[in-house]
């Protein structure tokens, strides 16, 4: 029996917090059974904030290097210009990727940790990454499009780096509702 609705979000560190521009600490291998207690905390948080894909740790105040997303089927219709593919809920530990093409993809991001924004930020269209999960397995994965996007925007948190300071052009930064308003194709926009 769950118990994970009856659990209060965790607060959110917002963009200027001294965290989000940290570079997170490493989980050592035996503190991996106490992230199962921080997982469902952080994704507690992530379902209060509505439909967004993920969180990194450092956003809820915690140093350690976890980031938990999910790219649902339902977002399929919204993001059709995109190449998505359905990732089921992922929890990664000390993860690590790199690009396996030079190819960069411009697209919308928005965080949670800067609300209401978003921005067109460049991104490797191809990714390798790897990550342990909750029980010390190691995982490997390719990515590409959307889905590349998204660990490139997460694991950025736990360096430090919010898509802003990727962004090449910061002129393209607007508040959702403006950017939404004045997109011809609001289909394109994606929220990380
Ligand atoms: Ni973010």
């Amino acid at each position: 029996m769950t118990t994970r609705n009856t659990i209060a979000p965790l607060p959110i560190a917002k963009l200027g917090e001294r965290i989000l521009t940290q570079k997170a600490s490493e989980v050592p291998f035996e503190d991996f059974p106490l992230c199962k207690a921080i997982v469902d905390q952080m994704l507690n948080t992530l379902d209060d904030q509505g439909q967004r894909i993920g969180l990194a740790a450092p956003q809820v105040f915690i140093d350690k290097r976890i980031v938990i997303f999910r790219i649902p089927k339902s977002i399929h219709s919204r993001y059709k210009d995109a190449i998505i593919e359905e990732v089921p809920f992922t929890v990664m530990i000390n993860p690590l990727w790199r690009p396996v093409t030079d190819k960069i993809d411009q697209g919308w991001e928005a965080c949670i940790s800067l609300p209401n924004l978003m921005g067109i930020v460049p991104r490797y269209t191809e990714i390798e990454y790897e990550f342990y999960d909750l029980d010390g397995i190691l995982h490997q994965r390719t990515a590409s499009g959307f889905h590349s996007r998204v660990v490139q925007h997460e694991c950025d948190h736990l360096d430090g780096y919010v898509y802003i300071n990727r962004m090449k052009d910061l002129s393209s930064l607007a508040y959702e509702d403006v950017a939404l308003k004045n997109s011809k194709n609001s289909d394109d926009i994606e929220v990380v």
